[in-house]
């Protein structure tokens, strides 16, 4: 099982990305993330992308395709993954298409959170107060949120034509959030035609075979694919 999760800063991709993950026993992986551990970490990556993140503007694209390139490799050998925040942009999808369709490893299904912007931003700056991340400061949140409206609605339109993408009212609490993705993913499935159980990252209780893939039985149709893989 592959995802994708759209959404502005703050929606909640990153909280709704580990509960779903968990759900599904599938990886979670977040570009945001990979960027900050490079920084933390003062990789030459790190390095060269300190001053993107901390002013809250994009990432070079060559850059972001190849931190996830090797996580996303080993997600879909494991069973899966769920991405956040990738792509931020129908050139970051389209290349992810190029990587990923000669290979079959198409992501089919997208969630795109919403939430009004006063909200987005309560939630920023107040993740900012407890946890001192450098770019949820009060200009640094409105540029990103201004970045993620210039290709919003691209988007929207290109997941739209091209893969299932579920909407997703991402203001209410985190639970009924949770409980509405993984209904609107389960009947999005059964749309398309896929299993409803996936393949777990670890084999558990109930979880009977670990080899299933989701995608397996529509990765011959003539739908667009997104997803990094080679
Ligand atoms: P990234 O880390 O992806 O940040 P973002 O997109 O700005 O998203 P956030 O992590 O701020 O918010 P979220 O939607 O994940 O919400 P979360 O669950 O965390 O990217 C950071 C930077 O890296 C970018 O600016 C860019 O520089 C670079 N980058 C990353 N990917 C890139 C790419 N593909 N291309 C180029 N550059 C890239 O929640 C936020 C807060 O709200 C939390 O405190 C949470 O507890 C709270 N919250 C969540 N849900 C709820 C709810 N339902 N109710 C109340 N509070 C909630």
């Amino acid at each position: 099982m592959r995802l994708l999760m759209i959404g502005p800063p703050g929606s909640g991709k990153g909280t709704q990305a580990a509960l779903i993950a968990q759900h599904y026993g599938i990886e979670h992986i977040s570009s945001g993330d990979l960027l900050r551990r490079h920084v933390a970490n003062g990789t030459a990556i790190g390095r060269t992308v300190a001053e993107c993140l901390r002013r809250g503007d994009l990432v070079p694209d060559d850059i972001v395709m190849d931190i996830l390139r090797k996580p996303v490799e080993a997600a879909t050998r494991r069973g899966g993954y769920i991405l956040d925040g990738f792509p931020r942009t129908v050139a970051q999808a389209e290349a992810a298409y190029r990587v990923a369709a000669p290979l079959g490893t198409e992501v089919r299904i997208a969630l795109y959170f919403t939430a009004g912007r006063a909200e987005l931003i309560r939630r920023l700056l107040a993740r900012g107060t407890q946890t001192g991340r450098t770019d949820d400061t009060e200009n640094v949140i409105s540029h990103r949120l201004d970045i993620f409206h210039q290709s919003a609605a691209p988007m929207r339109d290109y997941y739209t034509r091209r893969e299932t993408l579920i909407t997703i009212d991402g203001d209410r609490p985190v639970a009924e959030v949770t409980a509405t993705a993984i209904a609107g993913l389960d009947r999005a499935r059964q749309q398309l035609g896929l299993p409803l159980h996936s393949a777990p990252v670890q084999p558990g209780p109930g979880r009977a075979n670990p080899k299933v893939s989701v995608f397996a039985a529509t990765s011959g149709r003539a739908t667009h694919a997104t997803g990094l893989n080679r």
